[in-house]
């Protein structure tokens, strides 16, 4: 099932791509240059993750006139809204826009809507409100239950220490990747493979096979990161302090992607209670891919950013052609379903590292030692 979904996935990216690339030539040629077409909001320069999208959208655009402008909204709704309006004032028709908190980016959304703008939400959802028409995204429930499964494969015995990590709450992807993990780490803590270690309300939730998001909110107010490598690092040294000697020895810890994973390791690494741990992570972010050549970071969930932007960029030509986009999907997105298209995910590890990574033309081998 899976290889089919890939091969019509590389359909689809083949046929963007020759559309994109036809649709910059007309533009070109036509010498309609009225401003810009397309504006991109990304959440914030300060993580890897989106400095890596940004520069696959420049490389994606590269060999084109096509007229687009990025900007970024540091972790700032005013900003976000500031700079959709700027994009909005330059005539664009479509925005690209992955919120820096998804319910917030609505009034934003809206002004966008109000102009006659078609609203991509890219990688994460704007959340209650009718002004978002389309979702381009990974599978984000994959990606929480590629990582449970990750530590469930690689944890030997019964009453494993488990600490549970989250991203932020005002992404809805923290909730996506959460419930992923816990379809597959519930069904283990039940049966005393693993035992929490770090949050009550997931310990009080531990017979519930599926979690309302009221109930995952109470577990992320315990657990999250809010995407900060700084409060993942004050989270682990606290709860590694509260811990008891029955709670330490080899764990197994749900880092939700690779900036707070390599801050979380390395807290764990410095306590010398802690005999072994296995630690998951999420980007691919080229730091992380150096700690999993060095043992540092168990693993990671590649989301081949190429593709996203690929699809963004597809999606974006067939609206300025007038044309209806495909889709793959809808999201709830607790107002309406947004239609969507979805992109798999890959687990890299140490085995495969060198394969997916260096081998796919995703990053140089020289950029790693060891490897
Ligand atoms: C998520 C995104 C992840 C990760 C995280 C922190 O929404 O899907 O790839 O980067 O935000 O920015």
């Amino acid at each position: 099932m899976k290889k089919g979904f890939k091969v019509i996935s590389f359909l689809f990216v083949a046929f963007f791509v020759v559309a994109f690339l036809a649709a910059c030539n007309s533009s070109s040629t036509g010498g309609s240059s009225k401003g810009v077409s397309v504006g991109i909001v990304l959440p914030t320069k300060d993580e890897p993750r989106w400095v890596q999208d940004e520069q696959r959208f420049k490389d994606a655009l590269a060999d084109s006139e096509y007229t687009t402008e990025i900007l970024f909204s540091q972790g700032s709704s005013a900003k976000e809204k500031e700079n959709v309006e700027t994009l909005l004032n330059k005539g664009i028709d479509v925005l690209i826009i992955s919120p820096h908190d998804g319910e917030a980016a609505g009034a934003a959304v809206e002004a966008a809507k109000k102009d006659g703008v078609t609203v991509i939400a890219y990688d994460r959802l704007i959340t209650n409100t009718d002004a978002v028409d389309y979702y381009v995204t990974f599978d984000s429930v994959a990606v929480g239950a590629a990582q449970a499964q990750y530590l469930v494969d690689n944890t030997n015995g019964s009453g494993v220490p488990l600490y549970l990590y989250a991203g932020a709450a005002s992404d809805n992807n923290a909730f996506l990747f959460f419930e992923g993990a816990w379809s597959v780490l519930q069904p283990k803590i039940a049966d005393g493979t693993f035992k929490i270690a770090n949050s009550s309300e997931a310990t009080a939730l531990q017979d519930k096979s599926e979690l309302t998001r009221d109930e995952m909110s109470k577990i992320l107010g315990q657990v999250t990161t809010n995407w900060d490598p700084n409060e993942a690092i004050n989270k682990a040294q606290t709860h590694l302090t509260a811990a008891g000697a029955e709670m330490k020895g080899d764990v197994a810890i749900l880092a939700p992607n690779d900036g707070t994973s390599r801050s979380i390791a390395d807290t764990f690494a410095a306590d010398s209670e802690i005999s072994s741990y296995i630690i998951t992570g999420q980007d691919a972010e080229k730091a992380s891919i150096q700690y999993i050549i060095d043992g540092k970071q168990s693993m990671t969930v590649f989301k081949d950013v190429r593709t996203l932007v690929k699809d963004a960029m597809g999606m974006a030509v067939e609206i300025l052609d007038g044309k209806t986009p495909e889709t793959t999907g809808t999201y709830d997105n607790g107002e309406i379903e947004v239609k969507a298209k979805q992109t798999d995910v890959i687990v890299v590890d140490q085995a495969n590292v060198k394969e997916e990574l260096i081998d796919s033309e995703y990053y140089e081998a020289s950029e790693f030692t060891g490897l």
